[in-house]
């Protein structure tokens, strides 16, 4: 297992109930936090916290990010708007592990109003213990969804 890897933490009101179990989970693996709010259960908007771990993972001061919100939807589809964020809401653990080695997903999203904390905590786990594979087939498809965004980016797709 890697240790001391930095993880983004950032959640909305919805996937607030969810952030300090989900911060000593990662932090009993040997962890670290890097705490993007919301630090209550007042009501916010969920793009904010989607771009600040999306930011912290840009600018090198993470290494993956986990955000929580009500359904994990809303808050997966912000952060996949920016470049360089691959995030997906995954409620199976298949899918948390999978999403790494296959995808290089580097976000996960929860939905805390969806599953329960021990299954939160399982998928959490299965997240920041997998690692990309490299495998030629997977680094092929990663290559195309990075050519999709470079294109979007350079506006190939505007009408
Ligand atoms: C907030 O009420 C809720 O809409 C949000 O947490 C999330 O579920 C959106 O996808």
């Amino acid at each position: 297992m890697t240790v001391g890897l930095r993880i983004a933490l950032g959640c909305d009101h919805g996937g607030f109930p969810l952030k300090q179990r989900i911060a000593s989970v990662i932090q009993s693996a040997g962890q670290i936090v890097v705490d993007c709010g919301t630090d209550s259960s007042c009501s916010v908007d969920y793009p904010d916290f989607a771009l600040k771990v999306g930011q912290t993972i840009l600018a090198g001061e993470a290494d993956r990010g986990i955000l929580l919100c009500g359904s994990g939807v809303g808050i997966s589809v912000a952060a996949n708007k920016i470049p360089g964020i691959r995030a997906g809401v995954c409620h199976d653990i298949y899918s948390a592990h999978q999403g790494v080695e296959h995808d290089d997903m580097n976000v996960l999203c929860l939905g805390a109003r969806i599953i329960g904390e021990e299954v939160a905590v399982e998928l959490v786990r299965a997240f920041i213990n997998a690692q990309f594979t490299h495998e030629e087939r997977h680094v092929r498809r990663l290559n195309k969804v990075l050519e999709i965004e470079r294109d979007a980016l350079a506006g190939k797709f505007a009408k």
